[in-house]
């Protein structure tokens, strides 16, 4: 045969293949999402995420320091909250003693040098189960971007690097801008969810948080799966209020925003790599139906591939073990 180009020339042994590799995960690459709940020496599986737990302060600075030694050393707090502590304007959240800011506190205390990363969402403190204030079954904007504030700065005082807005509330990452701001804390990053999605793979975290709302849906709020030019306009207006890196998610249904957002704009791009997208590859692993090492490196090396330059990922440490 005449075939003058033949790709498979550096496919055939394992040094060529690795020689054009085009993209490489790396440990730094994955930001690990941690729960933490109230209690001493609390560790429980959550039922729809094998292998991921809630910890108790006292459990999850070890869960930090092993990740530590494995090289992940940027983390995303998400708090268990019971539900007598929940009301109608998250007032827990910016608590000084309550649990979510103690742990931020405890962490940064004991590892100096490693990036907290916060979630700034009414959701787990909320007694609606929403992102937003509710009245008359409606979610409002502008009154929880006051609440937003209020949280924002109490995780920037308790010693938070990167705060992440993620509620989909118009105009909040500009509200947290100037509340960090005006309070001296310039240097807090804002890791802002994007384009985020109203999406059925949130199921499994709002099991691990107790925080599934508890009328409706998010469609108000979180965006519509069909659309793509949405979320340019969605970047667009995150840029223009201060936003240090763009997030999309979930992930792996959405690797063509992930594109988009990356081919369009020069901020870093975050993919969440959410609750339901691990929970799929661990059930079809536990049953055998295909092999769960290597459905996560091919799933993680895809979001990446797709332009994510981080990625936040329940599989943060097991994939860590394996790179
Ligand atoms: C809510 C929030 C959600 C997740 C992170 N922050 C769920 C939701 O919007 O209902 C989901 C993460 C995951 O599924 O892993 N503020």
């Amino acid at each position: 045969m005449n075939i003058i180009r033949r790709p498979r020339r550096s496919r055939q042994s394992a040094v060529l293949r690795d020689m054009v590799q085009e993209t490489r995960l790396s440990v730094t690459d994955f930001i690990l999402p941690l729960f933490v709940t109230e209690g001493q020496n609390v560790r429980t599986e959550v039922s729809s995420m094998p292998g991921i737990y809630r910890h108790s302060l006292d459990l999850i600075l070890d869960e930090v320091q092993e990740c530590m030694d494995l090289g992940v050393k940027t983390f995303d707090l998400f708090p268990n909250i019971a539900e007598e502590k929940k009301d109608k304007y998250a007032t827990e959240s910016h608590n000084p003693d309550g649990l979510y800011l103690r742990t931020i506190r405890a962490i940064k205390d004991r590892f100096p040098d490693c990036v907290v990363m916060t979630d700034v969402a009414m959701d787990p403190y909320s007694s609606d189960g929403h992102d937003g204030v509710v009245e008359n079954g409606k979610i409002l904007n502008d009154p929880t971007l006051e609440v937003l504030g209020k949280m924002a700065l109490a995780q920037a005082e308790a010693g938070a690097d990167m705060v992440g807005p993620s509620d989909m509330m118009d105009g909040r990452v500009g509200y947290i801008r100037a509340v960090l701001d005006n309070a001296g804390y310039d240097q807090v990053a804002i890791m802002s969810y994007c384009a985020k999605y109203a999406s059925a793979f949130y199921g499994p975290f709002r099991d691990a948080l107790a925080s599934a709302p508890k009328f409706g849906d998010k469609k108000t709020y979180q965006m519509n799966p069909a659309n793509s030019r949405e979320a340019l306009v969605e970047a667009q207006l995150d840029i223009e209020e201060g936003a240090d890196f763009l997030m999309v998610k979930p992930a792996l249904a959405y690797l063509d925003i992930i594109k988009l957002l990356h081919d369009s704009f020069d901020l870093p791009i975050a993919a969440y790599n959410v609750s339901g997208e691990y929970a799929m590859i661990k059930a079809a692993a536990q049953n055998g139906w295909l092999d769960g090492e290597r459905a996560m490196l091919e799933s993680l090396l895809a979001i990446k591939r797709a332009g994510a330059s981080v990625i936040l990922t329940y599989f943060a440490k097991e994939a860590a073990r394996l790179l």
